[in-house]
C-alpha cells in the first residue's frame, strides 16, 4: 500500500479551515482582522476564498476589482493561512442576467427563469462561457502563481439541468453523435410505443412534464447529456487555468449521492475529489444508522479515486438551516464525525462557513464564528478542538485502505431502476438496500470499496451488487470471469433486466448474470407495506445458516440452471420455491438472494462469508453495535479509528496489546473505553 502525495505540496497537513465570505465584511475591517486572529487560535491553516464573489470582483462587465481579495490572500498568507481560491460561476452578477438574458436557466416546464438564486445559468450558452472563461483567467493570471493558492475549487455543487433551446440543440447533437441515424435511436428507445417515432432530429425534445416523459432511453440520455454537458462546462471552466499553472490541483465540491449527476464521469478530470457532509445527527435517538450511512458516502468519495485520499469540503460545525430541524450537534460530535471523515480517507476538515452571514438567505447556518464573535462560544471551542486534534494526526496523511470487499452503486442503474414503472413504484428503495449490505461490514469494521460497474474488480474477494438492474455490455461477462477465477458474487433479486438501453434482456434474467448465477428468473411480486413472507434455511446448507428469516417487498421466482438452493419461500403460492440460491462456478461462488431481506439476515449472512472467505477486519475482535472500526494504512504502519456512535460509553476488547494510542504514544491495553461519541486512533505495525 503506498502513500499518496499531499494534496498540495505546499501544505503538508491536515487541511483545516472552510469557506471564507470576506466580500460580505467588507465595510468591517475590524471583524476582518478579527478573522485572522480567531483562525489561529482555531488552528485553521486554510480557507477558500471566492465562491460566491462574482460581482464583488467584475462589479461592472469587464471592470475588474481585485483589490479587496488581494489583500484577504494576502492577510491570510501573512498569517500562515492558505487559500483555496474559487471560480465565480455558481452564481452570477446581476447585470449579465439583465444584459445577457440567454444565460437564464429553463426549466423542464419550459418556463426561463429569472435573475435570482444561485445556479440559474445555463451551461451551453456561449455567452456564459465567455464570461466565465474571462473571470476565470484574470483570476489564474493574478493568482495561480501565488504561494498561498494551494488549488481551485471549481464552481460549487455543480447540479441542475437547462431546457433552453441552445440546451435542446446540445442535446440532438449528443444523440446524433451516440446514434448516428435515426433509425438506430428509434430501435435503442423502442419509439414505436404509442407511435413515438421519431422522423426528424429536431423534433426531439428533452423530458418535460407536459410532454415526452415514459420513453426511458429518452430520459436516461437526458440526464447523460445533462451530466456530460455539466463536465464539459467543468472543463472549460479548468482550461485556463490548467493553461496558466497546470501544476495547481483542481477540484468540485460533490454533495451526497445527488442523483443528477454522475460523479463517476468526473473521475479523470479531478486532481481530487472533495464534497459536503451534512448529516442530519440526533434525527433519531440512535445516530448508528445515519453514522453508517455517511461512512458509505465517505467510501463513495475515496473510491471514484481508487483509493485516493479525498477532501471533506463543507460540513457545518454546528446546525444546518435548511434542514427540517436545526438541531445543534451534541457534544464530542462535531469532533467524532470529523474524525469519522478522516478514517475513510479525508485528508482534511473543512467547513461550511467560517462567519455567520448578517442576512440574507443563510444568516441563520451555523459556522465556525457565530453572530456573537465569541471565541468561548461552545462552536468555536469544539472547532478549536478539531484543529487541536487535526495537528497530531499528520503522519496519517495520504495513506488509505485496500478492502477486500466491494459493493456496486451504480448512478445510471439507479436513474434506471427509478423510472421503470414497476415492479413497485411505491419504493424500489435501491439506495437503501445499498446502505443495508453496506452496514453489516461496517458494523464488524471490515473496509468496503463503493464501486460503479465499470471498475475493476480483479483485486476484491468479495463483489455485492444489489439490485444490477442495468448490465452494461462487457459487466456480465466481467462478472463472470471475477468468479471463475475464484471470487465470491452475491446478486439480488431485480438483477440483469435490462442492458444500457434500459430495453429488458431477452431470454430469460438476469440476462448476462444467468449462466455466472446458474439462476433464470421466471416472474417477481411485490408486496404492499403490510406484508411480508420468509425464508426457511435448507438442513444441511452449506452457508451454515439456520431458521427463518422475514422478507418484504420483492420476492423473485427463480428456477434452477445449475445452481443449489440454500433457503426457500415459506409460504403464499410460491412457498419450497428457492429464495437463496449458491452457484459454484469456476473457481468461485456467485450468490442470489432472491427476496428483500432485513438486518438480521444481512448480518447472518455477510458474516458467514467474512468468515468462509478470510477477509480480514480492521481489528480481531467483535465490536459492540453503533461502533465501528476503519483503517488507514501506509504499508509500514496501520491507522485504526475506533469510533463509537453511541451516547453511551462502549468497551472494545481487544485480542493482543498491540496497539499505542496517536495522541499519547502510549501502549493501549487489550481493553479500550470509548466515551459517549467517543473515538479512539491507535496504531500499529502493519501486518502482512
Ligand atoms: C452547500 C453550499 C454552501 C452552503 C451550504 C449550506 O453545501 O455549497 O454554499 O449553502 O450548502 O449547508
Ligand atoms: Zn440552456
Amino acid at each position: 500500500m503506498k502513500k499518496y502525495a499531499p494534496i498540495s505540496e505546499k501544505l503538508n497537513h491536515f487541511y483545516h479551515g472552510g469557506d471564507y465570505n470576506p466580500e460580505q465584511w467588507l465595510k468591517y475591517p475590524e471583524i476582518l482582522e478579527e478573522d485572522i486572529r480567531l483562525m489561529k487560535l482555531a488552528k485553521c491553516n486554510v480557507m477558500t476564498l471566492g465562491v460566491f464573489s462574482w460581482v464583488t470582483l467584475e462589479p461592472e462587465e469587464g471592470k475588474f476589482n481585485f483589490d479587496w481579495l488581494d489583500k484577504v490572500i494576502n492577510n491570510l498568507w501573512e498569517n500562515g493561512i492558505y487559500t483555496i481560491l474559487a471560480t465565480p460561476s455558481g452564481a452570477k452578477p446581476a447585470w449579465m442576467a439583465g444584459k445577457y438574458p440567454e444565460i437564464l436557466r429553463v426549466s423542464s416546464n419550459r418556463v426561463k427563469n429569472l435573475q435570482g438564486q444561485r445556479h440559474n445559468h445555463c451551461y451551453t450558452a456561449p455567452i456564459y462561457r465567455e464570461k466565465v472563461a474571462i473571470i476565470n483567467r484574470e483570476l489564474a493570471q493574478r493568482y495561480s502563481k501565488h504561494p498561498a493558492i494551494i488549488m481551485w475549487h471549481i464552481s460549487n455543487e455543480l447540479s441542475g439541468e437547462c431546457h433552453c433551446n441552445l440546451c435542446q440543440e446540445a442535446f440532438r447533437v449528443w444523440l446524433k453523435n451516440k446514434y448516428g441515424t435515426l433509425d438506430v435511436l428509434n430501435e435503442k428507445w423502442w419509439s414505436r410505443f404509442w407511435s413515438h417515432t421519431y422522423t426528424d432530429w429536431s423534433l426531439i425534445e428533452s423530458p418535460s412534464p407536459q410532454g415526452e416523459n415514459q420513453i426511458h432511453c429518452l430520459n436516461l440520455d437526458w440526464k447523460r447529456f445533462v451530466t456530460d454537458q455539466t463536465l464539459d462546462f467543468f472543463k472549460h471552466e479548468i482550461k485556463p487555468l490548467k493553461e496558466i499553472n497546470a501544476n495547481l490541483p483542481v477540484t468540485t465540491n460533490f454533495m451526497r449521492t445527488y442523483d443528477g449527476l454522475n460523479y463517476w464521469k468526473f473521475k479523470d478530470v479531478l486532481d481530487v475529489v472533495s464534497w459536503d457532509c451534512y448529516p442530519t445527527w440526533h434525527d433519531n435517538t440512535d445516530d448508528s444508522k445515519l453514522a453508517a450511512w455517511i461512512s458509505m458516502v465517505h467510501d463513495i468519495n475515496r473510491s471514484f479515486l481508487d483509493g485516493k485520499p479525498f477532501m471533506l469540503m463543507e460540513s457545518t460545525p454546528s446546525i444546518t438551516n435548511w434542514q427540517p430541524v436545526s438541531k445543534l450537534k451534541k457534544p464530542g460530535m462535531h469532533l467524532l464525525s470529523s474524525i469519522q471523515a478522516v478514517a475513510h480517507g479525508s485528508d482534511t476538515v473543512q467547513y461550511f462557513q467560517w462567519r455567520k452571514s448578517r442576512g440574507s438567505s443563510e444568516k441563520f447556518h451555523g459556522a465556525v464564528v457565530s453572530h456573537c464573535g465569541r471565541e468561548d462560544a461552545r462552536v468555536f471551542k469544539d472547532v478549536m478542538e478539531v484543529g487541536a486534534n487535526l495537528e497530531r494526526l499528520d503522519e496519517i496523511l495520504g495513506s488509505s485502505v485496500q478492502p477486500e470487499v466491494a459493493i456496486i452503486f451504480d448512478w445510471e442503474n439507479r436513474w434506471a431502476i427509478e423510472d421503470s414503472q414497476g415492479p413497485r413504484n411505491c419504493g424500489m428503495k435501491y439506495e437503501e438496500m445499498i446502505s443495508a449490505q453496506y452496514r453489516p461490514f461496517w458494523e464488524k469494521g471490515v473496509s468496503v470499496d463503493m464501486i460503479e460497474m465499470e471498475c475493476d474488480f480483479s483485486k476484491y474477494k468479495l463483489l455485492v451488487a444489489p439490485m444490477l438492474y442495468m448490465v452494461r455490455p462487457g459487466v456480465g461477462e466481467r462478472i463472470e470471469t471475477f468468479v471463475k477465477n475464484g471470487g465470491t458474487f452475491v446478486a439480488t433479486y431485480w438483477s440483469g433486466i435490462v442492458d444500457e438501453s434500459d430495453l429488458c434482456f431477452l431470454g430469460g434474467f438476469p440476462g448476462p448474470l444467468r449462466k455466472t448465477l446458474g439462476i433464470w428468473s421466471e416472474e417477481i411480486d411485490s408486496l404492499y407495506d403490510y406484508e411480508s413472507n420468509s425464508i426457511t434455511f435448507n438442513e444441511d446448507n452449506e452457508i451454515d445458516i439456520k431458521g427463518e428469516y422475514k422478507v418484504i417487498d420483492l420476492c423473485d421466482l427463480v428456477n434452477l440452471e445449475g445452481a443449489k438452493v440454500l433457503a426457500s419461500y415459506k409460504s403464499d403460492f410460491y412457498a419450497g420455491r428457492p429464495a437463496l440460491t449458491v452457484n459454484n462456478f469456476g473457481q468461485g461462488k456467485a450468490y442470489y438472494i432472491a427476496a428483500r431481506t432485513e438486518a438480521d439476515f444481512n448480518e447472518k449472512f455477510y458474516s458467514k462469508l467474512i468468515e468462509k472467505l478470510n477477509i480480514t477486519p480492521v481489528i480481531e475482535t467483535s465490536l459492540p453495535q453503533g461502533v465501528t472500526a476503519q483503517l488507514r494504512t501506509d504499508g509500514e504502519n496501520d491507522f485504526v479509528f475506533l469510533m463509537n456512535f453511541n451516547n453511551h460509553e462502549e468497551k472494545v476488547i481487544l485480542e493482543q496489546s498491540i496497539f499505542e494510542d496517536i495522541f499519547t504514544n502510549k501502549k493501549l491495553k487489550e481493553e479500550i473505553k470509548l466515551d459517549p461519541l467517543g473515538f479512539k486512533v491507535m496504531k500499529r505495525k502493519t501486518q502482512i
